[in-house]
């Protein structure tokens, strides 16, 4: 009789990891021991860190600490339930409320992170006779979603509105009865790429498609005043559905999801990852409203992130380095072999800069990169000593020719 487990001594993934983890050359979980935002220690080291989400540097801002702290004095750690019962704070409404605004939808709903707010909407919404259009690159959580919503997927090539209209146009032969929705990233989280959000609401309107966008990285960071990716395209129309998280550049942990006033009501009352579990800690959520009263005052916040990963992108390209399509503080060094990208990392750990190596399946097979991922509160000389680290390390590892 076989075991459940026997199967963990087989996995070509754990034989991996205890590969790895012999020749000192495992880079995931590698627990920090102190974090001031652009710089970290680990295993006792110092390093820059260029491997966070934190795009707006506001984790550590004074203001932030402290709204999360007085939420703690005034409500306690914990709401202890769902928002369905009594887990929905009056800080929770002010929040979705504000998001809302924000967003320029008529209402918003939060959840407890961006995964379940992508889980909750889509299942909520989307069923067995039910079609998501989805592009190739789109985030694992809205592949999971799809698969639990139990809908048929199809996917289309990466940003490309060519094969987006064609599949439009099949299903609207094959199956014009069916519900349909395209579903993309604002910002890609791999690639640092835009979804070309004009010209796919466009085609969504023209096929009678409903739009969603999963903007977790184009929150706080792109357009005017971080407002999100349709805001910095200026796109005529509108995605019917945004989400958001609150993980990256607001600070905190959670998840929003934006639209029309009927769509949002009816989300709130289906969606499973609201009601079956506990809501946003208060802390969580006066993080999110200290990040937005920040960037709020003043509507150039957002700029500084970008002013850094301009200076990254140039000097990179400079130095010869392949970095993609990337236009945002994501910035991808796209190297190739998962053996390549792991000893390409490790370089860099031991030189002293934190970055994420990014593996199949995260990336197609052969196409393994660095993800990069730059701060406001990099100082012009951390973006000197960052170009200067590649330099030498891109040389010394055979990234770059030198
Ligand atoms: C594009 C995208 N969507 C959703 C998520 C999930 O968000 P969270 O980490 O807040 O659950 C992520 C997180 O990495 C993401 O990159």
């Amino acid at each position: 009789m076989s075991d459940l487990f026997d199967k963990i001594s087989k996995d070509a993934t754990m034989r991996l990891v205890k590969m790895g983890k012999q020749q000192g050359i495992y880079p995931y979980f590698k627990p920090l021991s102190e974090t001031e935002g652009t710089s970290v220690i680990v295993d006792g080291r110092k390093l820059i860190m260029i491997g966070s989400n934190n795009y707006l540097g506001l984790t550590t801002h004074p203001k932030v600490r402290q709204a999360a702290k007085d939420a703690i004095d005034r409500f306690g750690t914990s709401c202890t339930g769902s928002r369905f019962l009594n887990g929905t704070l009056e800080l929770h409404k002010e929040l979705e409320r504000r998001l809302a605004i924000f967003l320029g939808t008529e209402a918003a709903v939060v959840f407890g992170t961006g995964y379940t707010a992508n889980l909750g909407a889509i299942t909520a919404l989307m069923g067995r006779d039910d079609i998501a259009i989805c592009d190739k690159e789109v985030h694992a959580c809205i592949i999971d979603a799809v698969q639990m919503a139990g809908c048929k997927l199809k996917r289309f090539k990466h940003n490309d509105l060519a094969d987006l209209e064609r599949i439009l146009q099949e299903l609207d032969v094959e199956s014009p009865n069916a519900g349909r929705m395209v579903l993309v990233d604002g910002v890609y989280s791999m690639g640092g790429d835009l979804c070309p959000i004009p010209e796919m609401s466009a085609l969504c309107k023209k096929y009678n498609t409903r739009f969603f966008v999963d903007d977790a990285h184009g929150l706080g960071v792109m357009g005017p005043g971080g407002r999100g990716t349709h805001f910095h395209f200026n796109s005529p129309n509108a995605p019917d559905l945004i989400m958001g998280t609150f993980s990256k550049a607001f600070a905190s942990l959670g998840g929003v999801i934006a639209g029309s006033a009927d769509v949002i009501e009816y989300v709130q009352h289906k969606a499973r990852s609201l009601i079956f579990s506990a809501s946003m800690p208060p802390s969580a959520v006066a993080a999110v409203l200290a990040c937005m009263d920040i960037i709020e005052a003043d509507p150039d916040y957002t700029k500084r992130v970008h002013v850094v990963a301009d200076a990254i992108r140039t000097g990179l390209k400079d130095m010869g380095f392949d970095i993609g399509h990337s236009v945002t503080p994501i910035v991808p060094v796209m190297i190739g072999s998962e053996m390549n990208t792991v000893f390409a990392w490790k370089a860099f750990y031991d030189y002293g800069v934190y970055v994420n190596p990014v593996l199949p399946p995260a990336v197609p097979p052969n196409k393994g990169l660095l993800r990069t991922s730059y701060m406001a509160t990099h100082t012009d000389q951390q973006v000197e000593e960052i170009l200067s680290a590649f330099h030498e390390v891109g040389i010394k590892a055979g990234l770059i020719s030198g």
